[in-house]
């Protein structure tokens, strides 16, 4: 049991550090801003979740409005299973011979839709659900221009098509892309660059339909983007994940949201009038993709962040903060923040209400799922 499980009822000021807090009512603000920006756009919503991971995330998502969830990883796709969680796409190559095996059994559960891109996987996919006895429902993976995983689109993206839809133990749901080449610092006009990634995956739906196949299921787009992906042609639903929380990336990428999730710290040393350390490094808070946003400060002249201690320095003396008090950080990214804690304090008003615990990082608190089922 962690030390804030017992703190149930209690002030965040009260709470042991560092704690990753969750605010309930901002949260749940967000949820519906992506849903009512979504709605207007005749979009549906399946988060991704590879930033989130926690059961009761993925079930105020989908209570909120969302048709599901997508993932990055099978535990991911197990826990939230486990959680009664439904609509799960995994938008991430399951490869090898035991996961093949787990993302099988998996779908004597539910259906759970897994991403491919290539014909050595999809043979391989289509094997495994043989053995099992099972059908794998997939999209095709296009590469929009990101550079990373996906069949190039068009002509490609149509041969494969063909050829996966001949499969036993496959199901064609349609195709998938992230444009997440938009989010590099040296893009200068993302609108464009995201108009351009949809187009691509727009164009091979054409070419697919022109072909006899259709794609229920068109799927992309992600918080730094999605306010720019609407209104794309033949789109039928959004990722953005990471919007729910929001964090100085986001805000960089031109995301307005309030900021539900944050890092809370307590001072341990005041060793200058202008040096603040608190009890939250590295390891409570991540670096990359930009480093934290302490909230209530004056000017900083500096911040440096070891394992177990970040280390503020004002522009000008203070008093104030005194040892003791908290100091309150904005994730750099909270995807790359939440992964380094194996629970969330959600407060509302003030009050820790409840902690959520991270399982969807390992899956270790898993393991029926995980067996086969008769
Ligand atoms: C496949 C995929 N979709 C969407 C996203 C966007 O996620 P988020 O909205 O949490 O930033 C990502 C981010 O890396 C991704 O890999």
């Amino acid at each position: 049991m962690s030390a804030n499980q017992t703190a149930v009822g209690l002030l965040l000021e009260e709470l042991e550090t560092p704690a990753l807090c969750l605010d309930l009512e901002i949260f749940r603000g967000n949820i519906q801003r992506i849903l009512s920006f979504l709605g207007r756009h005749k979009l549906q919503w399946r988060p991704h979740m590879k930033g989130q991971k926690a059961v009761e995330l993925a079930q105020e998502a989908v209570r909120a409005g969302a048709i599901g969830v997508t993932c990055a990883t099978l535990y991911e796709a197990e826990v939230f299973l486990q959680g009664g969680v439904q609509g799960i796409l995994i938008a991430h190559q399951i490869v090898g011979g035991r996961k093949l095996m787990r993302l099988a059994r998996l779908q004597r559960h539910a259906p759970v839709i897994a991403a491919t891109d290539s014909l050595e996987h999809a043979q391989a996919m289509s094997r495994a659900a043989l053995q099992e006895g099972v059908v794998i429902p997939v999209v095709m993976e296009v590469d929009v221009g990101m550079n990373r995983c996906g069949v190039p689109a068009g002509e490609p993206a149509v041969a494969l098509a063909r050829e996966i839809q001949k499969m036993r133990g496959l199901e064609w749901q349609g195709v998938m892309g992230w444009e997440g080449h938009a989010l590099k610092p040296e893009v200068k006009d993302r609108a464009e660059v995201v108009k351009q990634a949809l187009a691509r995956l727009a164009e091979t739906v054409v070419a697919l339909e022109g072909a006899g196949i259709s794609c229920p299921v068109v799927s992309a787009s992600g918080s730094g983007t999605f306010l720019h992906a609407a209104g794309m042609a033949g789109l039928t639903e959004v990722q953005a994940g990471g919007a729910v929380f929001s964090d100085v990336s986001y805000r960089n990428w031109g995301l307005d949201y309030e900021f539900a999730l944050t890092v809370i710290t307590r001072v341990v040393s005041r060793p200058t009038s202008r040096r603040i350390v608190v009890d939250g490094g590295f390891k409570a808070m991540s670096t990359q993709h930009g480093m934290p946003l302490p909230l209530g400060l004056g000017r900083l002249q500096h911040m440096a962040f070891s394992a177990e201690h970040g280390v503020l320095e004002l522009a000008q003396e203070d008093a104030c903060p005194r040892v003791g008090d908290l100091v309150k950080f904005v994730p750099g990214y909270t995807d790359s923040t939440l992964c380094l804690h194996d629970e969330i304090c959600v407060i509302r008003r003030g009050v820790l209400e409840a902690v959520w615990v991270i399982p969807g990082r390992t899956g270790r608190r898993v393991t029926a799922i995980s067996a086969p089922v008769a």
